[in-house]
């Protein structure tokens, strides 16, 4: 598996890939992907980093980093979401690594990902990479059965980066 900056080859395989994500985890996205051109824009967006996850020719991950604007520009909204098949086996995990070295590469000093709470691993695969929990935002999410779930924002801050750069092993990585 190999994590690559979207490029025009990846556009195809990342669209068949949002077609194949479940709709429940669309909300993880924060935009509408299946929008048609959508992906086509991404190629020539700048201040953005975008990636997939890739399989042989298949796309089994995606990675956004996406900054805020005005007053929180010096903030990236992280998005990571793998193919419900290839779960559990370190695409997350590498995903939101490339996003934090990119984060830090668009000179970004705070990172943000939002995780339902129940998603527990999830929380636990961000905070092993150095994020902390920093507000919960309860009911905010409304599921399709409209059941309400709470949000938690996790965050990257950029003083803590090296002590959670070497938990993480991303010392090497920015070397
Ligand atoms: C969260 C998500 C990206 C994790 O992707 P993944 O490829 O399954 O994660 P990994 O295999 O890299 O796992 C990393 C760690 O998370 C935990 N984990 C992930 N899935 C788990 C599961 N189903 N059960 C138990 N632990 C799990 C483990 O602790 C794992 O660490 P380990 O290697 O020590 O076991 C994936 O579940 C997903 O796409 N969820 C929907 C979208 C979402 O919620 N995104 C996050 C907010 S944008």
């Amino acid at each position: 598996m190999d994590v690559r900056p979207l490029s025009p080859e990846l556009a195809a395989p990342l669209e068949e890939f949002f077609r194949r994500v479940p709709d429940s985890d669309h909300n993880s996205f924060a935009e509408d992907v299946q929008r048609p051109g959508v992906v086509q824009s991404w190629l020539e967006q700048e201040g953005t980093h975008r990636a997939c996850a890739v399989e042989g020719d298949r796309v089994v991950g995606y990675l956004a980093v996406l900054p805020l604007v005005g007053w929180s520009a010096h903030v990236g909204s992280l998005r990571v979401v793998v193919d419900p098949a290839a779960r559990g086996q370190g695409v997350g995990r590498a995903l939101a690594r490339a996003g934090l070295l990119a984060s830090l590469e668009l000179g970004l000093t705070k990172t943000v990902v939002e995780v339902v709470v129940d998603a527990v691993p999830a929380i636990g695969m961000f905070e092993a990479l150095g994020f902390e929990p920093e507000a919960l935002l309860r009911d905010h999410v409304r599921d399709k059965s409209g059941e309400l779930h709470d949000l938690v924002v996790l965050a990257h801050q950029v003083e803590g980066t090296w002590s959670a750069m070497a938990t993480a092993g991303l010392e090497e990585a920015l070397a």
